[in-house]
This record gives structure tokens, C-alpha cells and sequence, in this order.
């Protein structure tokens, strides 16, 4: 215990010192904090994923939904559409968070469920002026803490990168509704294609999806190449797959990988704290973030 003790002091960020908060290598973790530090607000960027990273995964003993879940617990959806995009999260979020497969044995099972959900919601002619309301009357809800998070981020003027496998447009929606849509966020993500009447059509783009974030990153060197001058990077994440979401990055200097493990802890321990440097446990606030950040800057 005085041992624990002793490491858990040494830390420059208190709040890394919690119960709920997991680390592998806490030295490390110190040495990265230190030389992004020493570099100054100015060469820091941040990447993160939307749904249950930046959004709640469950409010009191219930799931929050995921941009796709918005859309199908609102009235732009039949009751038919709904039952069959909970079926297919049925069938394949299970594969999604199972460890024991390879990913690369699940990436065409994640393909056949975007495609699937995508072809449903075009079948469904979801309106434009839809969305808004589905976003209001839904029970998504941003982190605690997301307030300081957003408004320190653009007080710094510190690029926030969105990365979501999720749906632009609802995403967009659920941070203008909360007011912390500020010009230092971009997002990449999947967006909806509407035709001329405002009816959804089709999704633009090339499909991003829970195990493509990679090739996504590499898509968009334009947003890293003005990034350039910025080489040291705080990703979030609660997927496996986020890790990938800073491939694109030029001239990178430091990452501090932060995951969210919102569920399955007992099973995804090792696998998490293997891959991020961080590890938040249950169904964690925005605190240690925000506190990085007021490290940082
Ligand atoms: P993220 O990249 O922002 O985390 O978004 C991907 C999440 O969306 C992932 O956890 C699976 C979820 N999802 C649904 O909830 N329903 C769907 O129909 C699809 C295709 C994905």
C-alpha cells in the first residue's frame, strides 16, 4: 500500500491518482505529460471519437444511444426499421467488443453492419428538418465535464478533431444543441446526402466505420498537413479502433492515448491498458481530460 502510494504521489495531474484510473506504465505516462508540456499549448492537437467517448454510455442503469441509436429511437424511423437496426446491434455489437476475435475477422462483419443500417435509414426518406428534433427528444448526452472540455479547447484555440464512425450530421446536432460547437472542432465522419427536397438519399463519401479509422485518417492529410505545426497529440477513444484515428498525423512527437472502458471490464483490462496509456474506468466524467488539458496549457 505505502508503495501504491509513493508512485500514485508522483504524479504531476492529480486526478490520474484515482481508483478508476488504470495505467500501465505510470512513468511513462509522466514523461509524456513532461515533454508535451515543456512544448506549450501551441503544438498540441486533439483527436477524439464521438459516441461513447465524448458522449455517456449509460444514465442511470440505462444505455445512451449512439448517433445510429438517435435515429432509430425518434419518429423519422417506422417501428419496422427500428426493430431491424436493433436486431442488427444485437447481432454484431457483440462481435464489436469481443476480444477473442481477430479484427481482422470482424472488419467485414463491421462493413456488412454499417452497410446494412445505411441502405435501412435511406429506405426510411429521413428528412433534413428531422434531425434536429430526433437530437432533442433523444437521451444522448455529452460527458460530465464537457463544458470546460469544448470552451478550454477553443479558449486555446486547440484543434478538436471529432473522429466518429457515428453520423455527422446527428453529432454536429448534439454539440450545436449544447453549445459547444465552436470553430476549433472539425469532424470526420459519416454524412448523410440529402436531395433537393431535403430527403435523405444516400451517405456521402467513402464509409467509416468502427475498424476503418486508419484509412479515414489517410483520407484527410489536408486536416493534418495544416496540423502540421502541432505534433503532439491527445487522442480519446473507447474502441480499440480509435487507436488509429492519429495515423494521419504529420511530424508526430508525443501521443497521450486516453481510452474510455465504459463495459466488459473484467474481459477488455489487459487488451486497454496494452493499447492506451490511460485506461477510464465505468462510465467515466470528462475530469482527467480536462485536467491534461489545464496541464497543458
Ligand atoms: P464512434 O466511432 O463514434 O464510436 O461510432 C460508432 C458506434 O456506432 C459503434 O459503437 C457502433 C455504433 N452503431 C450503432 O449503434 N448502430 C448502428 O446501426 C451502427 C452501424 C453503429
Amino acid at each position: 500500500v505505502h508503495v501504491l502510494y509513493s508512485t500514485r504521489r508522483y504524479f504531476s495531474i492529480p486526478e490520474l491518482s484515482s481508483e478508476s484510473v488504470w495505467m500501465k506504465d505510470r512513468q511513462r505516462v509522466e514523461e509524456i505529460l513532461q515533454s508535451m508540456s515543456k512544448d506549450g499549448s501551441n503544438t498540441l492537437q486533439v483527436i477524439s471519437d464521438f459516441d461513447l467517448t465524448l458522449t455517456r454510455f449509460s444514465y442511470n442503469g440505462k444505455r445512451c444511444p449512439t448517433c445510429h441509436n438517435i435515429l432509430e429511437g425518434s419518429n423519422a424511423i417506422s417501428n419496422e426499421a427500428r426493430q431491424t437496426l436493433d436486431d442488427l446491434l444485437h447481432t454484431y455489437y457483440p462481435i464489436e467488443i469481443d476480444i477473442s476475435r481477430p479484427v481482422e475477422e470482424k472488419l467485414p462483419l463491421m462493413v456488412e453492419w454499417w452497410t446494412k443500417a445505411h441502405e435501412l435509414l435511406v429506405q426510411q426518406r429521413i428528412k433534413k428538418d428531422e434531425l434536429a428534433e430526433a437530437v432533442r427528444q433523444s437521451e444522448a448526452r455529452l460527458r460530465e465535464g464537457y463544458e470546460c472540455f469544448f470552451d478550454c479547447l477553443h479558449e486555446h484555440a486547440i484543434p478538436l478533431l471529432i473522429f466518429s464512425a457515428g453520423i455527422g450530421d446527428i453529432l454536429e446536432e448534439v454539440i450545436r444543441q449544447a453549445n459547444v460547437f465552436h470553430p476549433n472542432v472539425k469532424v470526420i465522419s459519416n454524412y448523410m446526402d440529402f436531395d433537393e427536397s431535403g430527403i435523405l438519399r444516400a451517405f456521402k463519401g467513402e464509409l467509416i466505420h468502427i475498424y476503418n479509422k486508419r484509412e479515414g485518417a489517410l483520407l484527410n492529410t489536408g486536416h493534418f498537413e495544416e496540423l502540421r505545426s502541432r505534433p503532439n497529440v491527445l487522442l480519446m477513444g473507447d474502441s480499440l479502433g480509435d487507436l488509429d484515428m492519429a495515423d494521419g498525423v504529420q511530424d508526430m512527437k508525443n501521443i497521450l492515448k486516453i481510452g474510455f472502458l465504459n463495459d466488459k471490464l473484467k474481459e477488455r483490462k489487459q487488451s486497454y491498458m496494452d493499447s492506451y496509456d490511460v485506461v477510464l474506468v465505468g462510465d467515466a466524467s470528462l475530469e482527467v481530460p480536462n485536467a491534461v488539458i489545464r496541464f497543458l496549457t
